[in-house]
């Protein structure tokens, strides 16, 4: 292996893909693959943790992969994979269960707010545990990055904190990974409520934009965005639907909040939703095509998910051993 930087980071395959998810994470994979060996799995083990309907899960995991190569990620240059296609993620997970306390998976706040107003009876542990196997996924690969959106920073701390600890108690194996968070897009909100998240997961198909939906469709929820009724284009108290678009519009043009500020000075939103929408739709214009063409190319995609596998398993395989061994089990006779 060249002495490259190890880059880790996945996505659930529930609901679609959103500009959430490409400026917050996939957009930043495609750059950084260029200098540093990455990995980016579609982190099925994770989507499980609440019920799947499994024929749509299948489905659903073979249309992210050719998302992610539509996104731009090149099987030449890093390697895509089905995290249930690498057995070591749960095995790891597992030893890191056990030197996790139930102290901190509580105090994690995506666990808090998916089981708010639930009975513990009606809580999957699968949810409670959803951190571990995610530390197990960055800290398998000794990986030194990880592109991730802001909403996942406390997930990867415990990453962090699970890795240190087990250097500490059984001796060093693991890397230290750090957090690559970008400094714009970082957490792109709902379109129909800007104090929320932008979520895949959504029900109202107007919240979000998948990668996928057309210029018109993009234009179209871009000009219903929630806003104010202030008609300036500018960051501020109660302006969080405009500092959305502004966000969304900087991650697309490589433009600053002030450089936007100053371009839409003294032009209204309709100006302003009206150039949002175009530059979404034009970074966005390949990614439809690209993907209906790898969908009908099954092999294809078959393929590129078998070598990266294949290649992440290899990896995957020598830090469990080092974890077995100091772990205390016997080696395999
Ligand atoms: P997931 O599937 O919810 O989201 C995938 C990636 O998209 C980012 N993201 C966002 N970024 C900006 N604005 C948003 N509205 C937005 N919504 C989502 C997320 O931060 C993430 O980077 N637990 C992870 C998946 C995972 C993972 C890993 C990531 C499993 N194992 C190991 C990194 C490393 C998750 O559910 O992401």
């Amino acid at each position: 292996m060249d002495d490259k930087k190890i880059i880790f980071s996945g996505v659930q395959p529930s609901g679609v893909l959103t500009i959430g998810n490409y400026l917050g994470a996939v957009k930043n994979w495609v750059e950084l693959q260029e200098e540093y060996n990455c990995l980016f799995s579609i982190v099925d083990l994770h989507a499980i943790t609440v019920q799947q309907e499994p024929a749509k899960l299948r489905q659903r995991c073979m249309e992210f992969l050719a998302l992610y190569l539509a996104c731009g990620l090149d099987p030449e240059k890093c390697l895509l994979f089905f995290q249930s296609h690498v057995p070591q993620h749960a095995e790891l997970s597992w030893a890191l269960t056990c030197t996790t306390y139930m102290g901190e998976l509580s105090r994690m706040t995506q666990f808090k707010d998916k089981t708010r107003n639930k009975q513990d009876a009606n809580i999957g542990a699968g949810l409670f545990n959803y951190p571990v196997l995610m530390a197990a996924d960055i800290l398998l690969y000794q990986t030194d990055l990880v592109p991730v959106g802001v909403d996942q920073k406390q997930h990867l701390e415990l990453a962090r904190n699970l890795a240190e600890r087990f250097n500490r108690i059984y001796g060093d194996v693991f890397k230290v990974p750090e957090p690559y968070i970008p400094k714009m897009g970082a957490k792109i909100m709902s379109l129909a409520d800007p104090t929320k998240k932008m979520s895949k997961s959504d029900e109202n198909v107007n919240s979000y934009i998948s990668v996928i939906d057309d210029a018109d469709t993009i234009i179209r929820k871009i000009k219903r965005a929630v806003t104010d009724s202030d008609n300036r284009i500018i960051r501020g108290e109660g302006k969080e639907g405009i500092e959305n678009l502004m966000t969304i519009y900087g991650s697309m043009t490589g433009r600053s909040y002030e450089e936007i500020e100053q371009e839409f000075e003294g032009k209204g939103y309709g100006e302003f939703k009206a150039a949002v929408g175009e530059a979404v739709a034009e970074g966005l214009k390949d990614v439809r095509e690209k993907y209906n063409y790898l969908l009908q190319n099954k092999d294809y995609l078959k393929e590129v998910a078998k070598n990266g596998s294949d290649n992440a398993y290899k990896m995957a395989a020598r830090t469990l051993r080092k974890v077995h061994r100091k772990l205390g089990f016997v080696d395999r006779f």
